[in-house]
């Protein structure tokens, strides 16, 4: 079940991020989120498997999708960007790891093409932005 993050979800949230980016709670501090932020989780038995956190601007853009290592390859990302699309009717960009194959072959399942490259933006390794603008 996919619904928007309430406050008793959000020790779940960071310990799901700290698994994909040891920095994730300094860097998001989602206990704290600005207006135009919002996460939306996915649950099974009220166990989070994945979350989306979103920045909802003049275009959306996509901060963290995060999968439980243990339930990857069931769809739960597909759920969860199926339901933003759902929600949203604007542009949606993007920031990945040029070797984060897994993730780039999702996002171009949905549609998103490659607009741009940062150079060494982390650390050693180039990011794609990437953006969806086809929608409705
Ligand atoms: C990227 C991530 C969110 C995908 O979640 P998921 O729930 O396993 O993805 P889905 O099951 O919905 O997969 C949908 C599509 O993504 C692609 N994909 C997912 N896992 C893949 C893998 N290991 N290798 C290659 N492609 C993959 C495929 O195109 C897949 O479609 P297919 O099953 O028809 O081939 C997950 O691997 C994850 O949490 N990774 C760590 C965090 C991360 O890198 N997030 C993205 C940062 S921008």
């Amino acid at each position: 079940m996919i619904s928007k993050y309430s406050k008793e979800d959000i020790n779940d949230i960071e310990n799901l991020g700290q698994e994909v980016n040891p920095k994730f709670k300094e860097l998001f501090h989602i206990n704290n989120l600005k207006e135009y932020e919002i996460i939306y989780v996915y649950k099974e038995n009220d166990k989070i498997l994945g979350f989306l956190h979103i920045l909802d601007l003049d275009k959306v853009e996509i901060l963290n999708l995060v999968v439980d290592s243990q339930y990857r390859n069931q769809r739960i990302a597909s759920l969860l960007l199926d339901y933003l699309f759902d929600e949203v009717s604007k542009p949606v960009i993007l920031e990945v790891r040029e070797s984060n194959i897994p993730a780039i072959n999702l996002y171009k399942k949905f549609n998103f093409m490659e607009i741009a490259r940062r150079e060494k933006y982390y650390e050693n390794e180039n990011a794609i932005i990437m953006e969806r603008s086809d929608l409705k």
